[in-house]
Parts: structure tokens; C-alpha cells; sequence
């Protein structure tokens, strides 16, 4: 959607072309700034570019180990609800459902939290990041997790983000 505000509206009244130039240039910077575009920005995942992957790492072992485990083993019985009625924290290593999920829903998540992106309220124990890590560190961060994976783990997870960008 494009949101044209009144002062823009004046602007077009004696129809210029710059004038609609600016326009057209200010309509294309609000869309590519608006979250909800973000899902069609690129994520593409850096697994193979080794200071991404060190990057990622650190930034693993300081915000997301607690929780995922040290060596990506997530909680035990993470896939029972406990007594409060939340997940534990799953893997995120080939035991886990991480790799099931493209590049793109994967960041969104880590950012913004799983309510924001399934909209819906769903009480759970995963932060969101949003202000805690920059968009740099949140891929990195991924795709150190996917340098973890096996190669035949990566090429299924390729696939499975070909497809979603196929959609
Ligand atoms: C306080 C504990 C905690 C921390 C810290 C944490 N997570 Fe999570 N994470 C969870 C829980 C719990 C879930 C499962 C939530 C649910 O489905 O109810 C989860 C789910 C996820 C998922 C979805 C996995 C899937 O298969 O659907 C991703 C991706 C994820 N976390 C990434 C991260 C990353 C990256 C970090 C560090 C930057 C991180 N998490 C830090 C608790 C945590």
C-alpha cells in the first residue's frame, strides 16, 4: 500500500514531473522501509562466508545458548509443554525444526517474535530481538546455526527457501 500524504497531494497540483518524480522516489523509499515488505527483502542465510560465521557464533554463545544449549541441543522433553503450558526451547541442530522454516520467516521471527509473525496471541518463551541485536548480528547469528548443519541438511534447507521465494 501507498501512503500519500496531503503535502504530497498539493505537490501534484500543478503537474510537474519532478514533482511526481519525488513522489514516485518517496512511494518507493516508504516501500521498501515498511516492515511488512521485509518478507520480500533478501535474507539469504551467509553459512559458508567464515567472519559472518564467527560473527554468528559469539553472538550465539552470549544470547541464545542459555536457552538453545551450548552445542544447539535446545531443552530436554522440548517438544512437551510444561506445567505453565510453554514450549521449551527446541534444537536448533538437524534434531530440530529450525532448518524446516526459509531464510526469510526465520529472521522475521529472531526479530520481531513468533506473535508477530504468526499474528495471533501465543504465549511463549522466545524473546524477540528487535532491540537487543542489529539485522547484521540476527543473520549472522542464523547463519552460523546453518554452518552447523550437514551438507545434506543445507541443500534441503536451499530447497526449502527456493520454494518459498517460488511462492
Ligand atoms: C529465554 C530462552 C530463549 C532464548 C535466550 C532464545 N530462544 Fe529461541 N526459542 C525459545 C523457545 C522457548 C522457543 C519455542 C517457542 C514456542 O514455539 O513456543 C524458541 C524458538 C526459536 C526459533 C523457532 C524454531 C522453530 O523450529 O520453529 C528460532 C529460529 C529461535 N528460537 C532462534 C533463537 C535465536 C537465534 C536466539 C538467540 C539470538 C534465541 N532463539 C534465543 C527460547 C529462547
Amino acid at each position: 500500500m501507498l501512503r500519500v500524504s496531503n503535502k504530497n497531494k498539493l505537490a501534484l497540483k500543478p503537474v510537474s514531473l519532478s514533482a511526481l518524480g519525488i513522489l514516485l522516489a518517496g512511494a518507493v523509499i516508504y516501500y521498501l522501509s515498511s516492515p511488512a515488505n521485509e518478507a520480500e527483502a533478501n535474507f539469504a542465510l551467509k553459512h559458508k562466508d567464515a567472519p559472518v560465521v564467527a560473527l554468528g557464533e559469539q553472538v550465539y554463545a552470549q544470547n541464545c545458548a542459555s536457552c538453545h544449549g551450548v552445542a544447539l541441543e535446545g531443552q530436554a522433553n522440548w517438544q512437551k509443554r510444561d506445567a505453565g503450558g510453554y514450549l521449551p526451547a527446541p534444537p536448533h541442530d538437524e534434531t530440530g525444526h529450525t532448518w524446516h522454516h526459509p531464510d526469510s520467516y526465520l529472521f522475521l521471527m529472531t526479530k520481531y517474535g513468533i506473535e508477530e509473525m504468526i499474528g495471533k496471541s501465543y504465549p511463549n518463551n522466545m524473546p524477540a530481538y528487535e532491540d537487543k541485536l542489529t539485522d547484521e548480528e540476527i543473520l549472522a547469528v542464523l547463519s552460523y546455526i546453518k554452518s552447523t548443519w550437514s551438507g545434506r541438511i543445507q541443500r534441503q534447507h536451499d530447497q526449502i527457501n527456493a520454494r518459498a521465494k517460488a511462492q
